[in-house]
C-alpha cells in the first residue's frame, strides 16, 4: 500500500500460500514512491474488473538504472501479488518460454552419471513443482538464468540418452513464466528485445493475450485473471534491437523511464547510503547529469547513471576524495577509452562542475572539523 493513503491490492479475498507470501515484495525503508508507481497503480486497480479493459501488460522502457526492476517490485507490494522474473538472453528456445519434458531417471542408473549431474537431476526431481526447472538449478549450483537454462538443455539431451526409452515415467517442468501465468504472479520480463528467434517472439506474445491460454505437452493452461506482465527494457539506442512490434502492442500502459530528476536522485541517494550532506549530494547529482549526457550526445555506450551515483556517494560519505573516486565509480564505468575520457573531462569543465565539486567538499570538510572541534570542546565560543 502506499503510505497507507490507498489501497491497491487487487483481489483482497484471495488466499495465498506461505511461499507465495515471501514472494510479495515488502518495500524498504529506503524505498520511494514515484509517480509511475502512484499512476500504474491507480490505472490498474481502476480498470481491473473491466473486461476488455483490464490493464495486466505494462511496459517500462528507459534509461539503466532508472528504477524500473524496483517500480515492478513495488507494484507487486501494492497488488499483492507475488514477484517472480525471468531475464531474457538471445538464444531463449521455446522451452525457455513453456517449459521442458524430462524423463525420470531410475536411481540405478542415475548413479553412473557424475557426481555434479546426480545432485542436479536429483534437485530437479525432488522439487516440488512450486519452483520451475531453471530456478532450481539457480539454487542448486548458484546459477544465473541463462546458464540455469543451457544447463536444463544439456540435462534434457543426458536424461533422454540416459533413459533410452527405458524410462516408465516423463514428467513436464513449466517455466518461470508459465508458473506465473498459471498461478497468477506479477511476472518482470527483463530485454525481451533480445531474444533473436521470431517463434519464440512469438510465443511470449500469445501468451500475453489477455484471455489467453499456453498449449502444454501435458495440457492447455489458461491465463490465471491476477497475472500480470510488467516488461522492462533499456530504451534501444543505434546497434541494438528494439523491441517486437507485436510484443508493444500487447501492452495497455507504457511508461518512458528515465534517469530521475536531481531531487529525487538526491532522495534515494541518502535514502540508500544515510549520507544526508546535500550540497555534496547535489554536486555529484550535477556530474551525473552531464556526464549522462554528454555520453549520450557522442555515443559513448557507457551508462552514467544511479547505480554509479549511491556508489559514488557512498564512496565520498565514507571519506574518500570526490575527485579522485569520480573515476572509479563513475567515469571508468563508462568507458576505459582515453579519447572518450578526455570528452567526459571536457564537458565537466566547460559547466564548471570540477571546481564545484572541490568546493563542495572543501567546505564539507570545514563542517567537520568544527563539528569535531565542538564535540571535544576545543574550539567552542
Ligand atoms: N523508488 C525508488 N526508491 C528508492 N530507490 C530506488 C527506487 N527505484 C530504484 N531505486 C534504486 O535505484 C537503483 C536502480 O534501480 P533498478 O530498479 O534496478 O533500475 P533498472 O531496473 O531500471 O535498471 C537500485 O539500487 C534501486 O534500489
Ligand atoms: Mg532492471
Amino acid at each position: 500500500m502506499i503510505e497507507n493513503e490507498e489501497n491497491f491490492l487487487l483481489s483482497p479475498a484471495r488466499q495465498l500460500t506461505d511461499e507465495e507470501k515471501k514472494l510479495v515484495w515488502k518495500k524498504p525503508v529506503s524505498h520511494k514512491v514515484s509517480e509511475e508507481e502512484r499512476r500504474i497503480s491507480k490505472e490498474v486497480k481502476r480498470n481491473w474488473h473491466r473486461g476488455e479493459m483490464k490493464i495486466a501488460n505494462i511496459l517500462l522502457e528507459g534509461d539503466a538504472g532508472s528504477g524500473k526492476t524496483q517500480l515492478a517490485k513495488a507494484l507487486s507490494a501494492n497488488f499483492g501479488l507475488p514477484y517472480t522474473k525471468v531475464t531474457c538472453f538471445a538464444d531463449m528456445d521455446k522451452s525457455d518460454i513453456i517449459g521442458a519434458i524430462l524423463p525420470v531417471i531410475p536411481p540405478e542408473r542415475l548413479e553412473e552419471l557424475e557426481p555434479v549431474e546426480q545432485t542436479v537431476l536429483k534437485a530437479v526431481y525432488e522439487s516440488d513443482g512450486f519452483q520451475s526447472i531453471t530456478e532450481v538449478l539457480m539454487d542448486a549450483l548458484g546459477m544465473t538464468q541463462e546458464q540455469a537454462a543451457s544447463k536444463m538443455k544439456h540435462l534434457l539431451k543426458l536424461a533422454g540418452e540416459c533413459a533410452d526409452g527405458e524410462a516408465v515415467e516423463y514428467r513436464f517442468y513449466p517455466s518461470e513464466i508459465v508458473r506465473a501465468y498459471q498461478k497468477g504472479y506479477l511476472l518482470e520480463i527483463q530485454e525481451p528485445n533480445v531474444i533473436r528467434d521470431a517463434a519464440v517472439l512469438m510465443a511470449l506474445n500469445s501468451a500475453l493475450e489477455l484471455d489467453g491460454s499456453i498449449n502444454l505437452p501435458t495440457e492447455i493452461i489458461r491465463r490465471h485473471p491476477d497475472f500480470v506482465a510488467v516488461i522492462t527494457t533499456n530504451r534501444s539506442y543505434a546497434g541494438s534491437r528494439p523491441l517486437n512490434e507485436a510484443l508493444r502492442d500487447r501492452v495497455q500502459h507504457t511508461e518512458k523511464m528515465d534517469l530521475p530528476t536531481k531531487e529525487v536522485m538526491i532522495e534515494r541517494a541518502m535514502g540508500k547510503t544515510g549520507y544526508q550532506d546535500e550540497k555534496v549530494l547535489s554536486a555529484l547529482a550535477d556530474i551525473i547529469i552531464i556526464l549522462d549526457k554528454t555520453a549520450r550526445a557522442n555515443a559513448i555506450k557507457g551508462v552514467a547513471g544511479m547505480r554509479s551515483f549511491f556508489y559514488w556517494a557512498d564512496a565520498v560519505a565514507n571519506g574518500a576524495s570526490a575527485t579522485e573516486s569520480l573515476y572509479h565509480k563513475v567515469i571508468y564505468k563508462i568507458t576505459t577509452d582515453s579519447e572518450e575520457i578526455a570528452i567526459l573531462e571536457e564537458a565537466l569543465r566547460n559547466h564548471g562542475l570540477l571546481s564545484s565539486l572541490e568546493e563542495a567538499q572543501i567546505e564539507e570538510k570545514k563542517n567537520e572539523t568544527l563539528a569535531m572541534q565542538s564535540k571535544s570542546g576545543h574550539g567552542a565560543i
